[in-house]
């Protein structure tokens, strides 16, 4: 990938973009050992040489971030063997190696996070950082504040228990209706696996929140760079890497997004709370809208 001299230099840590503009004009700066002091020059950082004063800097790639709204039939990879749609068809001229963080599934939409940052991608999937995910979900029926609380208390699935949910009701149609759920683990369908469990086929699923991010009105299939707020707020997870996140703190973070008021439940693995338990695995199904 070809990238701006002085994004390099600014990307090593070294200095800003600015500083770095003056340190090319200054002279200082060579590249495989030519002196370039003029603006307008891109190098390859994997193959390229920089030094500024003589000394070699580190030319990392700049990071990238980029947030797809994932449309339903789309498969969360760069190739499919079986030929179906992917979110490359989605990216093209995209020309950063970036790669997805986590998985939607095929048949799920909505907040998908895409980055060439593999320590930042690797803080955001960690299960210790407890990365709140949202997402709105039209479920077959009505959930009843029983099964609600189910959610909420935490579930035994086939493979282990689940932290405690949140969920809110959002809408109802005439038969259906909507609810956004919030988890923070990513396990193979595990919303659907939890609403399965308590009785209601999942119809259609929307990823709506990752963490400090929010999907806002990107049209379905389309992406955009996230902002350097956004960037710096996922960096700071990083930051955060020598103690547990706890969630509120997470969500406090969100970039635009105001935490609902709602007091949290207490955690019934912590305080012996009855759990509910489901069914082993998600029937297979065509979702609907
Ligand atoms: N949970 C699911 O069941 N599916 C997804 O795609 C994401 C979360």
């Amino acid at each position: 990938m070809q990238v701006r001299l002085q994004k390099v230099i600014a990307a090593s840590g070294l200095a800003s973009r600015r500083q770095a503009e003056t340190m090319i004009r200054s002279g200082q700066v060579t590249v495989n050992g030519e002196v370039i002091c003029t603006m307008g020059v891109s190098i390859d950082p994997s193959r390229d040489h920089v030094k500024v004063d003589g000394r070699h800097i580190k030319s990392t790639e700049p990071d990238v971030f980029l947030m797809l709204n994932k449309p339903p039939g789309c498969v969360t990879s760069m190739r499919d063997p079986l030929g179906r749609s992917t979110i490359a068809d989605l990216l093209k001229g995209i020309r950063a190696r970036v790669f997805p963080v986590g998985r939607l599934d095929y048949d799920s939409e909505g907040l998908l996070l895409l980055t060439n940052n593999g320590d930042v991608a690797q803080a955001c999937l960690h299960p210790r950082f407890k990365i709140p995910k949202s997402y709105l979900v039209k479920v077959a029926g009505v959930l009843n504040n029983q099964e609600i609380a189910r959610l909420e208390q935490g579930m035994v699935l086939n493979d282990g228990p689940t932290a405690p949910a949140r969920v809110k009701k959002s809408g109802k149609a005439k038969v259906n209706s909507w609810v956004e759920m919030t988890i923070h683990e990513g396990r193979q369908h595990q919303v659907k696996r939890m609403l399965e469990a308590v009785g209601h086929q999942v119809l259609r699923l929307r990823r709506v929140r990752f963490g400090p991010l929010s999907l806002g009105d990107i049209p379905i299939g389309a992406h955009r760079y996230l902002t350097d707020k956004e960037a710096n707020a996922l960096r700071a997870l990083l930051c955060d890497s020598s103690r547990q996140l706890s969630t509120e703190e997470t969500q406090m973070r969100t970039v635009g997004h105001v935490p609902p008021t709602r007091s949290r439940k207490p955690n019934p693995r912590k305080e012996g709370q009855q759990r509910g338990t489901a069914s082993l695995t998600p029937s297979r199904r065509t979702l609907k809208q």
